[in-house]
């Protein structure tokens, strides 16, 4: 019975394939360190000095499950990765302007960032939003925005930027559904937990 013994050996050699792959899969999508923009992270800490205590943040959560405003999809990369995107098509929702890098032509989704992590350019926020006084790295100074029919200029700090992106969803989210678990503006200790 030879030719069984070489059905199962290669049996046994495809299942070895099939698991070093899906290690690799794993390991590629799954693991939480993404310091370079490489790998999507899971769970990020955000606020980590801050006194009321640092914000977990389940990047999975948003990225696969229906968390969109209308409760019907994921959340779109570009919704939170607002430079992720070509400056003709940023053109079309001011007051965002800004490319990051300044010539890219793709808008990140979830099948380009497979494709190809490093070329679909998600800079994490911190890298431009910053604190009052600390210059951001991929910037000369820290962004400021003015809204259509309004004088007020705003500093994008990280606390504002982040406020205004994630309570901002939450609070939308809300008014629609008001039993859906996303802790609104001025649930502070739902998000800062000590
Ligand atoms: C709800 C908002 C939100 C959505 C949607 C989102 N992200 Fe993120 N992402 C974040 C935040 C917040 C961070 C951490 C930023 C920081 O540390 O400053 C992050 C970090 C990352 C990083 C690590 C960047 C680095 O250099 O450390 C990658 C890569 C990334 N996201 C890819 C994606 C991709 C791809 C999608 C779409 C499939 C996506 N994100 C959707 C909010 C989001
Ligand atoms: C939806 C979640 C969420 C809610 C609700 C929320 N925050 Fe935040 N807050 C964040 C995130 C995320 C950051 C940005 C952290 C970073 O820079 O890494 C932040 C930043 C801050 C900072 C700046 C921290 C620093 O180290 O620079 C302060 C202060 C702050 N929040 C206070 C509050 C207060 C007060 C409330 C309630 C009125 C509140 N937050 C509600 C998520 C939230
Ligand atoms: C490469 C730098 C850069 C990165 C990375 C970046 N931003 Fe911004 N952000 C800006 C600039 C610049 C502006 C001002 C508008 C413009 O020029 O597009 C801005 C504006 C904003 C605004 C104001 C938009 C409005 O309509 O009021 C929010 C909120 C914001 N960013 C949140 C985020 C979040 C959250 C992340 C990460 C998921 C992030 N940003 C990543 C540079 C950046
Ligand atoms: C476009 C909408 C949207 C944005 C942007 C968004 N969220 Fe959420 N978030 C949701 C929804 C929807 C839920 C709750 C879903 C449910 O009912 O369980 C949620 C839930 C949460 C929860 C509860 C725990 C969990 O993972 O379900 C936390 C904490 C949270 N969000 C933090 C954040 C932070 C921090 C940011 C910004 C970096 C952010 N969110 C951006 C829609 C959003």
């Amino acid at each position: 019975m030879k030719w069984m013994k070489s059905v199962i050996s290669f049996a046994l050699f495809i299942g070895l394939v099939i698991a070093s792959w899906d290690t690799r899969f794993f390991a590629a999508t799954l693991t939480a360190s993404a310091q370079d923009g490489t790998k999507m992270p899971d769970v990020v800490k955000l606020a980590k000095e801050n006194k009321l205590g640092p914000v977990t943040f389940n990047h999975t959560h948003h990225t696969t499950k229906n968390y969109s405003l209308e409760g019907s999809a994921p959340i779109a990369c570009i919704e939170c990765h607002h430079t992720a995107q070509p400056a003709a098509e940023l053109a079309k929702h001011p007051p965002l302007k800004t490319a990051y890098p300044a010539d890219r032509t793709t808008t990140l989704t979830a099948e380009l960032f497979q494709q190809d992590a490093k070329a679909a350019g998600a800079a994490a926020c911190s890298n431009c939003h910053v604190r009052v006084g600390e210059t951001p790295k991929l910037l000369p100074e820290i962004p400021q925005i003015k809204h259509e029919g309004s004088a007020a200029i705003l500093t994008m700090t990280n606390q504002l930027a982040f406020h205004r992106t994630c309570a901002g969803c939450h609070d939308a989210v809300l008014k629609s559904r008001p039993d859906a678990k996303a802790p609104g503006q001025q649930k502070c200790a739902a998000c800062h937990k000590k």
